[in-house]
Formats: C-alpha cells, sequence, structure tokens
C-alpha cells in the first residue's frame, strides 16, 4: 500500500516543473498520503537530501520557472551502486512510491531504479526538448517556444535594418521540435534540423539562388547539434557560397530554458501531476503520464525513452511553402 510519495526533478530544469511538484504534493495530500520531496534529483536521493513537504511548501510557485527541488545530471545512479545507495534512503525516508520529473535520463535511471528494486516509478516529461515518445508535448516545451519567438522577432528588426543572415543556434538535444517550431512561428527562412539534415540544400533554399533571392535579410535556425559546431558553422559555409552576404550568430543558449512557465505549460503540469498520484493508487508503475489529443494517457517508460518521435512532415513542409 502506498503511504508515502517521493517526488523530485532532474536533467535539465524546464519552466512548468514547480507546477508538477505543487499539483503532485497537493493531490497526494488531498489523497490522504504523506510527500517527500527530493532535493538535486537523483544526487539528492543518494546523499539523502529529503523534506516532508505540506501544501503550503508549494504555495505561491505555479508562476515561477525553474524548479525549487533544483536539479543535476547524476552519474552515480547509473551505476548499481549509486542506485543501492539511493534504495537505502529509500528504506530509511518510507517512501513507498516514486515521481520523476525530467527528461529521457530521469526515465532510464528511475526505470532501472524500479526493476531493481520493485518500487513504483511514474514519470512526468519536463524538459524544452519535448523529444518524449507518447505525450504531445513536454512540461517546459510550449515556454521554450514561445521565449525563442520573442527573439527571433527582435532579431528580425536588427535583421532587416541592417540586410544581414542572422543564424540563431537553438536548443534541443538531438530533437529539432524547438528549432521548426520557433521557424514557423517566427516566419524564419529555413530551419536546419537533425531530422532533415541536408544543411547545403537548405542554405541554397534559404538565401542563395532559391526562390527566396527577393529577400534581402533572413533568419535560419539551427539546432545546436543539426552540424557539428552549431549555427557558427553553418554562418563559415554561407559566407563561403555567398560571400556577398553578410552573417551574424546568435546563440541562445540557457535564455531558453529560463521564465515563468506559459498556461499551457502550468496546466500540463497540474494536470499531469494530478494523473501521476492516481495512477500510482491505481496501482500502475514505471509509466510516464503523457498527453494526446487534450486526454492523459499513461505509457510504459521504456516505450517513452526507446521509441523515436518524428517532427511532423505537415510542419516542415508548411515553413517550406510559406518561407518563399
Ligand atoms: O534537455 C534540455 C537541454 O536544455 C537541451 O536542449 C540541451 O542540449 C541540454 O539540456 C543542455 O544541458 P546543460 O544545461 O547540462 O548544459
Amino acid at each position: 500500500m502506498i503511504k508515502t510519495i517521493g517526488v523530485l526533478t532532474s536533467g535539465g530544469d524546464a519552466p512548468g516543473m514547480n507546477a508538477a511538484i505543487r499539483a503532485v504534493t497537493r493531490a497526494a495530500i488531498a489523497q490522504g498520503l504523506q510527500v517527500k520531496a527530493i532535493y538535486r534529483g537523483y544526487k539528492g536521493l543518494i546523499d539523502g537530501e529529503v523534506k516532508s513537504f505540506t501544501s503550503q511548501d508549494v504555495s505561491g510557485i505555479i508562476q515561477r520557472g525553474g524548479t525549487i527541488l533544483k536539479s543535476a545530471r547524476c552519474m552515480e545512479f547509473m551505476t548499481p551502486e549509486g542506485r543501492k545507495q539511493a534504495h537505502k534512503v529509500i528504506q530509511k525516508e518510507k517512501i513507498d512510491a516514486l515521481v520523476v520529473i525530467g527528461g529521457d535520463g530521469t526515465f532510464t535511471g528511475g526505470r532501472l531504479f524500479a526493476q531493481e528494486y520493485d518500487i513504483p516509478v511514474i514519470g512526468l516529461p519536463g524538459t524544452i526538448d519535448n523529444d518524449l515518445w507518447g505525450t504531445d508535448a513536454t512540461i517546459g516545451y510550449d515556454t521554450s517556444l514561445g521565449t525563442i519567438t520573442e527573439c527571433i522577432d527582435k532579431l528580425r528588426d536588427t535583421a532587416t535594418s541592417h540586410e544581414r543572415v542572422f543564424l540563431v543556434e537553438v536548443m534541443g538535444r538531438d530533437a529539432g521540435f524547438l528549432t521548426l517550431n520557433a521557424a514557423i512561428a517566427g516566419g524564419c527562412e529555413a530551419a536546419i534540423i537533425p531530422e532533415r539534415a541536408q544543411v547545403k540544400e537548405q542554405i541554397e533554399e534559404a538565401i542563395g539562388s532559391g526562390k527566396r533571392k527577393t529577400k534581402s535579410s533572413s533568419i535560419v535556425l539551427v539546432q545546436e547539434h543539426a552540424v557539428e559546431g552549431g549555427a557558427a558553422t553553418v554562418a563559415k559555409m554561407i559566407e563561403k557560397i555567398h560571400p556577398e552576404f553578410s552573417t551574424r550568430v546568435t546563440v541562445l543558449g540557457h535564455l531558453q530554458r529560463g521564465g515563468s512557465p506559459s498556461a499551457y505549460d502550468r496546466i500540463l503540469a497540474s494536470r499531469m501531476g494530478v494523473a501521476a498520484v492516481q495512477a500510482l493508487l491505481d496501482g500502475q508503475r514505471n509509466v510516464m503520464v503523457g498527453i494526446q489529443n487534450d486526454d492523459i494517457v499513461l505509457i510504459p517508460l521504456s516505450k517513452a525513452i526507446h521509441q523515436k518521435k518524428d517532427v511532423k512532415e505537415d510542419s516542415w513542409q508548411a515553413l517550406l511553402t510559406l518561407s518563399i
């Protein structure tokens, strides 16, 4: 029987993680359960950084970016010794189940732990990258998309004034969701993403002798890992092929992870947090809470991690069509 739920955030922080912590805490308390907050992700679980949470501990955080529980990328938890130490803490703290909020690294660790120690683990997808299979959106993705779009709008002002080609490097780890969709939202000339990596062709289409030669300025988004060296490499390629163009590089970096979560992310995190507690009470284990067509779904962690989510082909075509 589950009496105490542990909750942690791990990996890269994402806007909306606080809303998720709040939802898990309050939903659990509403069901008569105890909540133990674990600080600094799996690192804190190994080190015993655990605190009992009341409803007041999560007051006034729904609008705050980052995570009040702090986060870490913990290699120690990827070792059997690290997980053994974490399990000692779980026993000492009498934690019966875990809700882990993070991305695929978080879920990979959680799944291994669940298998080795027979503890139910529920994952909430918290990452700006939107790269988890089985959910239409991850917590933080919408906010990050909004931030990137705002930056593009600002760059557009200076790009048109000077008639330059701007290369903007966007995060995403192995996925191009942020880059492609921000390119559509920002009216960009091209997006260079790992899923469609024909860099030279795209450059030519975007700013060369292709359809868009009428344009005197361009903004091209470059996913951070689509090309070795990122946006700077693409800028060099353009200047080599088209010395007539002057280029400028902007790396948006960790700006993309900050800021107050959008209403969408707050609502998503709140619904998912409540669903995670319900899933545990229903006897679910080792699943991720996802959203599909606005319905909450439960997806085995193994599928969420291992199946590849592709960008939508119609989105890709929309960018190509609309950037003439
Ligand atoms: O997974 C989120 C993310 O921001 C990725 O988009 C990026 O590649 C990575 O984390 C950066 O990690 P760090 O903050 O550890 O440098």
